[in-house]
């Protein structure tokens, strides 16, 4: 038998997928919570839901003709041979949940947050993934304009928390079940008129208000005199649309009305925008979303209207990159102990266990290295002060604390290490 192993190829992530460790992580979690504490200022209360879902939901509640649903789903049979799917996006699961639990029969708006990953298979490239991370809000039962205002307002106030200036509001209004019908005949009058090529006369036969957003410039020529859904909107979808946007005129939100804005799911009326940075390239959308009027009864349940936003971190994270903002700290920890023999290492490790309780971040070199990779560790930890404890130092009942960033170091008596470190710390 040979014992000789052979080598073992190692595995690599599945492809288009971003994956965030340290120190890059700190950007990461930190685009994360900024978004997210921006929701919860709003009160937007904090829903965890199933990343896989009945494969139904997103068919009926997403809409079976948009490419997030017929072309991107990763969509499985389970071991129950039930059709599940990972989730595309946040909004039908929130509503499947608000349905489920009843949470629209206390008071109304029902208001949530939520953050995690989404999937989608798409061809990968700079700043579009298979796994995708967003900030989400959702507010279910009040059709009231200053709501779409508030949803607005929450992305916008997220985007600033993190310095981020680079970047434009879109939007529009989609209008209702009231006058929609009227204007996509409207529309498909107008494209029937027009010399458009096979592929496109078919993806206009599914949804002819895709053709508006089309980029080519041979399309665009012909799409200039299009009618557009702005100026054909219900008197109630006009009224709300210019009650939205004095809400933001009030707020000093500033916007740019985008009547060509199409986006990839179905179920919006009336408001809809879209968060776009322009340092971004190709993948722009920082974020999106709007109203969803249909949504709950589409869904099973009561008629409820209801609003909500789609923030992107991993492009938000790469628009912080693009204009050079980084409001995070990549410092692992704040205090690097540095042993120098056994004796040291067990005081350090108990200093360094009253220093956590006293809320301050502390790591040890482990791994008996010597003082030159120690003191290596502790800089490259971001820490601010080391703690250098040798055999002579333990003798004298004192520990050195060395200020990483000037190298100035002092000692300070063992007993009073402490409560110094935690409060020039705090200074
Ligand atoms: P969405 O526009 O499909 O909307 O996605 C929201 C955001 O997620 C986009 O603006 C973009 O930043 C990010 N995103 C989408 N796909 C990718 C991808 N492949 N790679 C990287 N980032 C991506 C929604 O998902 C709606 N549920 C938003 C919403 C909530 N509407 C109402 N409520």
């Amino acid at each position: 038998m040979s014992t000789v192993q052979e080598k073992v190829q190692p595995f690599a992530a599945p492809k288009g997928i971003p994956e965030y460790y340290p120190p890059e992580s700190a950007g990461f979690t930190h685009v994360r919570d900024t978004l997210s504490a921006a929701a919860e200022r709003a009160g937007y209360g904090y829903v965890e839901l199933p990343v896989f879902e009945e494969t139904g939901l997103y068919a009926r509640g997403v809409g079976e003709s948009t490419d997030v649903v017929s072309k991107e789903m990763y969509t499985f049979a389970d071991r129950g041979e039930r059709s599940v799917t990972l989730r595309p996006e946040g909004t039908a699961g929130v509503v499947r949940s608000v349905i489920e639990h009843g949470m629209d029969r206390a008071g109304l708006p029902v208001k949530l947050r939520y953050a995690g990953p989404f999937f989608r298979y798409e061809r990968p490239q700079a700043g579009r993934y298979r796994q995708l991370q967003q900030v989400g809000i959702e507010a279910i039962g009040a059709d009231d304009p200053a709501l779409d205002a508030e949803v607005v307002a929450v992305a916008d106030e997220g985007f600033k928390a993190l310095g981020l200036t680079g970047y434009r509001l879109e939007l529009t209004s989609l209008g209702d079940a009231s006058c929609r019908p009227a204007y996509r005949s409207l529309l498909q009058d107008f494209l029937a008129g027009l010399d458009l090529d096979a592929a496109t006369r078919a993806r206009a036969a599914i949804n002819p208000l895709r053709v508006l957003d089309d980029k080519r410039p041979e399309v665009r020529a012909l799409m200039e005199d299009a009618p557009l859904l702005l100026d054909h909107l219900s008197p109630a979808s006009a009224e709300h649309h210019a009650a939205v946007l004095q809400h933001l005129d009030d707020l000093g939100v500033a916007y740019t009305i985008n009547p060509r804005m199409v986006r990839g799911l179905d179920y919006y009326t009336k408001t809809t925008f879209e968060f776009v940075h322009d340092g971004l390239g190709a993948q722009s959308g920082i974020g999106g979303g709007g109203r969803y009027d249909g949504l709950m009864a589409t869904l099973g349940g009561q008629p409820l209207s209801g609003v909500g936003f789609g923030i992107g971190v991993d492009r938000t994270l790469l628009a912080c990159g693009v204009e050079g903002v980084q409001p995070w700290s990549t410092a692992r920890v704040e205090v690097f102990g540095v042993p120098l023999g056994d004796a040291a290492r067990r005081r350090l490790v108990v200093i360094a266990g009253a220093l956590r309780k006293a809320g301050v971040r502390v790591d040890l070199a482990y791994g008996g290295r010597g003082v030159k990779g120690a003191m290596k560790a502790a800089d490259r930890s971001g820490a601010r002060y080391a703690l250098v404890l040798g055999e002579r130092d333990l003798e004298a009942g004192t520990v050195g604390v060395k200020d990483l960033a000037s190298g100035e170091q002092r000692d300070t008596a063992l007993d009073a290490v402490v409560p110094e470190l935690v409060a020039a710390l705090a200074s």
